[in-house]
Order: structure tokens, then C-alpha cells, then sequence
């Protein structure tokens, strides 16, 4: 299949995008968090093509997009007032709410989960491209599956040029990791996956919310995952990926001692120097946002430089630094090392 690449500027581009996406078509679309691969959420057989595309998982759910927030209304059984709160405190933006699903969900969009996950983006793009449509997009991220999530039109087109009809290229994404998932499917609300939009942030408008273990922990084999994306590898470079917790000074050292061929170290902007090693940064110590755009970047970095071991810098655990830990303990598959 031949791919085409638009500006999302081209006269004419978001308006093509849409008409693909209203017959059938997969199209990539940039959001605020990251690209999505899009497709009409009603087509059960243009919903089978994305996870053809991307190699995913059939019992791995997909978040359907929406560009007005009564939509929600055709997708979701029920609306708690939970969630009007939080439509109304963080939509349109990098959310996913969980809620049980109406019936006219194809069960393809939702893994055959009694749920359905519901985003408004705000990404000016993703907004024209799903009113060009006309219908709510179903859009996983656009990397095939196990990659890094792409930030850029760049990266969709390194994984999946030739298997969709085309990608809407918006830059990159300004947030750059993906959406906050909450489920207000039980009793108490519950963090599936943090994103730039904090718990603390949740619990502001919400009050109560639990944070699922999955978010910090390897998922145990008994259990079920609450979102069944938590339990396969994601995020992962080809490289292995060890997160160093400890100071600065502990990490260079330590890095310094295990440098050789195909070892690189994953570090914050301006640590490159005192490090003899391959270095690929993903923004400033005391930035976490920055991290947040820049570490899907890197991690593909790493692979395009031939990297085999990769010692990463351990973010802090707080506000958006909490989902850039959480992408790099997946990457890591759960690998840390203390020192200091
Ligand atoms: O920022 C984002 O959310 C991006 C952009 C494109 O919107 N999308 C994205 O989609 O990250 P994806 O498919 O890569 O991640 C969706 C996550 C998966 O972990 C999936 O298991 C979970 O949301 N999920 C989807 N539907 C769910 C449901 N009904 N219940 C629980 N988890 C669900
Ligand atoms: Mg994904």
C-alpha cells in the first residue's frame, strides 16, 4: 500500500484525511500526547485493520476519540457525574476516561470489555481531522506494536509506511507521552496509566482515586490487568534499557565504569560531559515535562545508534515525572539498579 504524507497545513489535507478515515481507511493523526492510528470507530473491519497494522494484540482495547463532548453520550452506557466533572476540569485534552460501554461499540474497539475508553484531544489537528470524519476515531498510538510511541510524523512513517493509507503530519507532539487513563467503571476511580495530567490533579476535581499497582509494578501472573495494555512490553527500544536510581555523581561514576562498545547512557541535557560514553539525553533534571516530550525520541535514538545497553537516569516520581518513570520502567522491563 502506497502511504501518503500530508502537511496538516496542505489546503485540502485534513479534509482527505477525513474522507479516508469515513470509508475504511487508516490514517495517523497527531495529538497533544502522541500520534494516533486512526479509524472509523463504527467500521468493526477498518477497527481489525489497525491491529493488522501494528501487530497488536485482538485483547488489547482502543481509545476512541471525539471532538465534542456529547459524543460520549453515543459511546458510553452510562455517564457518571464523576465524569462531567472531569469532562469539565481536563476536556478537551490528554484524558481517557473508562465507562461502560453502549452496545454500539463494535467489540473489536474494545478488546470484548464491558468498557469503552473515551478521549476528547485538544490538538487543533485531531480536532478538524475527527469533525472531517464525521464519525468517533478509534486511534492507538501509531508505532507497531512494542515500539516507542512516535512524537513525530517521522516516527509513524519508520514504522508503518506501507501498511496504512496515509499520515496527517501536525509536528510534534507537545506533550509527548500518552493520556492520563482513569476508569470510572468501579466503585473508586483508578489511575490505569498516568500522563501529564496528574493524579493529584484527578484527586483536585475527583477526590478520591486509587492508582492501580500496574502503574509502578510488573503485573503479577495471577492477576488480571484492569487495562490489558499494562501487561505486554511496551515502550521498548531494541536496546536493553537498566534505570540507575541514585545521585548524579553515583551515576557517572557507575556509568564511567561500565562503559564499552554499544553502551550508552540515557541522561538528562548537560550530564554529556562528564560521561565516556555514548550519550542520548531526554530533557533537563529539573524539567519533567521536557522528559516527557523527549523520551520517546530517545528511546528510538538508541536504536538507530546500534546501542545494546543503555543506563538510564532515574525521574522523579512526581506530578508528570510519575508517567515518565512509568514509560521507562516498561522499557526497562522493570530493571533498576540503586546506587549511591
Ligand atoms: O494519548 C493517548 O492516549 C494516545 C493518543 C493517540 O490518543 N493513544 C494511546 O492508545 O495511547 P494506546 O492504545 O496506545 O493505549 C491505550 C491504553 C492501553 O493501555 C489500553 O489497554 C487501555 O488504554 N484501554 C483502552 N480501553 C480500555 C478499557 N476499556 N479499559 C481499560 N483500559 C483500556
Ligand atoms: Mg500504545
Amino acid at each position: 500500500m502506497k502511504t501518503t504524507w500530508w502537511k496538516a497545513e496542505e489546503p485540502g489535507a485534513v479534509e482527505q484525511a477525513g474522507k479516508l478515515l469515513r470509508e475504511g481507511g487508516l490514517v495517523a493523526i497527531p495529538t497533544e500526547t502522541v500520534y494516533g492510528l486512526a479509524a472509523n470507530a463504527w467500521d468493526s473491519t477498518a477497527v481489525e485493520g489497525i491491529f493488522a497494522a501494528k501487530g497488536r494484540p485482538q485483547d488489547n482495547p482502543l481509545i476512541i476519540h471525539i471532538a465534542r463532548e456529547s459524543q460520549v453520550q453515543e459511546l458510553a452506557a452510562a455517564v457518571p457525574a464523576l465524569a462531567q466533572k472531569l469532562f469539565q476540569a481536563f476536556w478537551p485534552g490528554p484524558l481517557t476516561v473508562v465507562l461502560p460501554k453502549s452496545s454500539r461499540v463494535p467489540s473489536q474497539v474494545s478488546g470484548n470489555l464491558p468498557t469503552v475508553a473515551v478521549r476528547f484531544p485538544s490538538h487543533p489537528v485531531a480536532q478538524a481531522v475527527i469533525q472531517a470524519a464525521g464519525v468517533p476515531l478509534a486511534a492507538p498510538s501509531a508505532n507497531r506494536s512494542g515500539r516507542p510511541s512516535p512524537t513525530s510524523a517521522q516516527h509513524v512513517w519508520e514504522d508503518l509506511s506501507g501498511r496504512i493509507a496515509g499520515i496527517l503530519d501536525g509536528g510534534s507532539c507537545p506533550v509527548g507521552v500518552e493520556s492520563t487513563v482513569v476508569s470510572l467503571a468501579q466503585d473508586t476511580p483508578r489511575l490505569l496509566r498516568p500522563g501529564s495530567i496528574t493524579v493529584e490533579q484527578l484527586r483536585a476535581v475527583i477526590g478520591e482515586v486509587d492508582v492501580d499497582p500496574a502503574v509502578l509494578s510488573p503485573l503479577q501472573k495471577e492477576t488480571a490487568a484492569s487495562s490489558p495494555g499494562m501487561k505486554y512490553q511496551h515502550y521498548a527500544p531494541l536496546a536493553r534499557v537498566i534505570l540507575v536510581e541514585g545521585p548524579y555523581a553515583a551515576y557517572r561514576d557507575f556509568v564511567n565504569s561500565h562503559a564499552g562498545p554499544g553502551v550508552a547512557a540515557l541522561c538528562y541535557e548537560g550530564e554529556q560531559e562528564g560521561l565516556r560514553t555514548d550519550t542520548v539525553c531526554f530533557g533537563r533534571e529539573q524539567d519533567a515535562s521536557g522528559q516527557a516530550r523527549a523520551l520517546f525520541d530517545a528511546l528510538r535514538q538508541l536504536d538507530a545508534r546500534g546501542i545494546r545497553i543503555a543506563y538510564a537516569r532515574c525521574p522523579r516520581q512526581e506530578g508528570i515525572g510519575l508517567a515518565v518513570y512509568n514509560r521507562l520502567l516498561r522499557a526497562a522491563g522493570f530493571e533498576v539498579i540503586h546506587i549511591g
